[in-house]
């Protein structure tokens, strides 16, 4: 299903529920004179419409969806799910969780039930039906919101029995789950399914979210996550019931490790989620985050929430500058996004988001620098109209996201507990953010063919068909760049035998035969042939090459003058091997060689500090330029002339750009065509 909306939705989480009638009087008029034209409701009103188990009250939600339909907002309608009524867990306390310790939760908090609870899921499918039935077909319901932010792991007695089904279905028999988990280690030989129990700190969980067996700790989080994947497919299917046309998502958290967002996606209408950097989280790691979201459905995604200034559950919860929030809202929108919405519009007075920032705080006026940000950037965003929804980014280079490796990174044990997946990723996805160079974030199961350049950092995992396809993708000609920690091990984290990498070591013609840890103090260095050189550190693979070329040997330690990095030609491409964490001036030498290598293309000619990303549709380029350096930047040569859409104004080359301004420039394709 195609779901192109209809203008770019902007405004966010309401909650008149929280207030006094008069309030959403005071509201209506705030709303439009910030240019909303939004409302997510009923993101946590079960309580109130469902105060007790026989009955349900719609009648204030009736009336905010008619005074919010009556104004002309679109609403995006959550069911209310994540945060269970009082009633039912006094009631019912198996809906509740038990957690990593083995303890089983009362009442409270949110994102709190059992996903394998049959009382939960009976009542939230219940409540998903009713208001489906009784606001499914009106015609200001945009979009369905489905609980909200999906996380947490349970390892309760109904999540013991369903991980056994689960299994059954997966293996069968116990010998071929005895077989995959290497149950033979310590003894842990299964004889009956009900002696497997979920691998809490009771179980196998060890202390510190490690696992004695990675197997089955990578089994409980696959199963976990389609667990909880399953109750937002019975919401859905209750939903449909009742209205088979509008759009169902759930918001989503970016690289959150729990959930295999690939597989949500597949079950998504569209894809939303929630962007909360912190003050001092790096620009190019928010881009990264947005690709991904981007990259589960390759298509353009809702931003469901971020705030307007402030945060309150981080360490230090700074102000965003002035003008802040309009660039990080253009950076989402010039990597995907078609909407801009806050978290939330009037800021709560009492509760622990109290002073969580909002469109409206508490002085509840107009008269704040963050409304009128606010209300400037939605002037914009209207004014913009309808020009960039539904525009496609398109990348050269693919950068391989995969969950199941992320769990299996950060649950073995060894060779050092500083390597964290996304870490990894993020320090590669910057070398081409530098550069003003698409990237793609793809899964191991996406279509590699459209990209001249793979880059898989720490693909340690190595699943059932992922070689072959990687091995069609170079030898067809691409460039695949991979890392040390990767072809280690199958989907059930045991080792691929035969030497490191495993299935990747023919076509990176390289064995690994050790792999050394340093410690944070410690370092070795990269020599490169052209005798220049960079710092290395963490992992140190001690390498021999059995095809490939040498790109740079190390400068220290016993393994001095062996090989770090190497090439690899393969087929009609090739395979560059990193065996070490280069410092990213390193990674940067290397990254440049295959990128040259390849002709992979930066999105502008020239070099530029400013963020530069392309959306594009069949007759247009939108290119976004965004300035989040501490200092003021011209205009790249190349662009000077295009009209910024944003002020009507041709970009002229006499101009700077100040931190965190934005220019939104129109590139006619034809035109472009006329010139060459
Ligand atoms: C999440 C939730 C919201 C709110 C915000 C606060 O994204 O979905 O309900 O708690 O965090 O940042
Ligand atoms: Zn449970």
């Amino acid at each position: 299903m195609e779901h192109k909306l209809k203008r770019i939705l902007y405004g966010g989480d309401y909650n008149p529920n929280q207030w006094p009638r008069e309030i959403w009087k005071q509201d209506m008029i705030f709303f439009k004179d910030a240019h909303i034209n939004t409302a997510t409701i009923n993101v946590f009103s079960w309580a109130k419409i469902q105060p007790e188990e026989n009955r349900y009250d719609f009648s204030e939600l009736d009336d905010i969806v008619d005074m919010l339909s009556r104004e002309g907002y679109d609403i995006i309608l959550a069911t209310s799910t994540a945060a269970m009524p009082a009633w039912l867990v006094k009631r019912y306390p198996e809906v509740a969780r038990t957690d990593y310790e083995g303890r089983h939760y009362r009442f409270g908090e949110r994102h709190n039930a059992c996903p394998n609870s049959l009382v939960f899921q009976k009542y939230a499918s219940k409540l998903a039906d009713e208001l489906a039935k009784r606001y499914g077909n009106r015609p200001n319901v945009t979009c369905w919101h489905i609980s909200n932010e999906y996380g947490g792991v349970c390892y309760c007695e109904n999540c013991a029995k369903a991980f056994r089904v689960w299994l059954k279905k997966k293996y069968q028999t116990l010998d071929r789950l005895n077989e995959a988990w290497n149950t033979e280690f310590w003894g842990h030989t299964f004889y009956d399914w009900d002696e497997i129990v979920p691998p809490n700190q009771l179980g196998d969980g060890l202390w510190g979210g490690n696992t004695a067996f990675a197997g089955m700790s990578i089994d409980y989080m696959r199963f976990n996550s389609d667990g909880m994947l399953d109750n937002f497919k019975m919401e859905k299917a209750a939903i449909r019931k009742h209205d088979r046309k509008t759009p169902i998502t759930t918001n989503l958290m970016g690289t959150y490790k729990e959930l295999d967002y690939f597989k949500w996606a597949k079950e998504m209408d569209v894809v939303s989620w929630d962007n909360y950097p912190s003050y001092n989280t790096p620009w190019s790691r928010v881009a990264m985050t947005h690709d991904l979201m981007r990259g589960l459905k390759n298509a353009p995604f809702i931003l469901m929430e971020q705030t307007p200034s402030q945060q309150n559950w981080q360490a230090y919860n700074s102000l965003k500058r002035p003008g802040q929030m309009r660039a990080q809202s253009y950076q989402t929108i010039a990597h995907g996004a078609d909407s801009i919405l806050f978290f939330q519009l009037r800021r709560s007075k009492g509760g622990c988001e109290k002073f969580h920032g909002a469109v409206i705080s508490h002085a509840q006026t107009e008269n704040t620098r963050v409304f009128r940000e606010v209300a400037e950037l939605g002037a914009e965003l209207e004014q913009l109209g309808t020009k960039t929804i539904g525009s496609v980014n398109q990348a050269e280079v693919g950068m391989i996201f995969d969950w199941e490796n992320f769990w299996a990174v950060e649950y073995t044990s060894g060779p050092s507990v500083n390597l964290k997946y996304v870490d990894q990723i993020s320090r590669y996805y910057q070398y081409f953010y530098d550069k003003n160079i698409g990237v793609d974030m793809v899964s191991v199961e996406g279509d590699f063919s459209k990209y001249k350049m793979l880059v898989a950092p720490v693909l340690y995992m190595i699943k059932d068909g992922v070689k072959e396809r990687l091995e069609q993708f170079v030898k067809n000609g691409g460039v695949l760049v991979t890392t040390m920690m990767s072809g280690i091990v199958d989907q059930s984290d045991n080792v691929h035998l035969g030497g490191y990498p495993g299935p990747l070591r023919e076509m990176a013609g390289v064995w690994v035969e050790e792999i050394d840890a340093l410690a944070p103090t410690q370092s070795n260095r990269l020599v490169f042939n052209d005798g220049s050189e960079s710092s290395c550190g963490m992992l140190c693979d001690v390498i021999h090459p059995e095809t490939a070329e040498v790109i740079a040997n190390y400068g220290e330690d016993f393994y001095q003058g062996t090989p770090a990095v190497t090439r690899n030609a393969f087929g009609s491409g090739c395979v560059y091997y990193i065996g070490t964490v280069p410092e990213n001036a390193g990674i940067g030498k290397v990254l440049d060689l295959a990128v040259q290598e390849r002709g992979v293309h930066s999105v502008i000619e020239e070099e530029t500090k400013l963020e530069v990303t392309v959306r594009s549709t069949e007759d247009a380029d939108y290119i976004f330029l965004i300035n989040f350096t501490d200092e003021q930047q011209k205009v790249p040569e190349s662009l000077i002339g295009l009209t910024d859409l944003l002020t009507g104004d041709a970009a002229d080359s006499t101009e700077c750009m100040k931190k965190y301004d934005v220019k939104l420039l129109k590139k006619e394709r034809n035109s472009e065509n006329a010139n060459e």
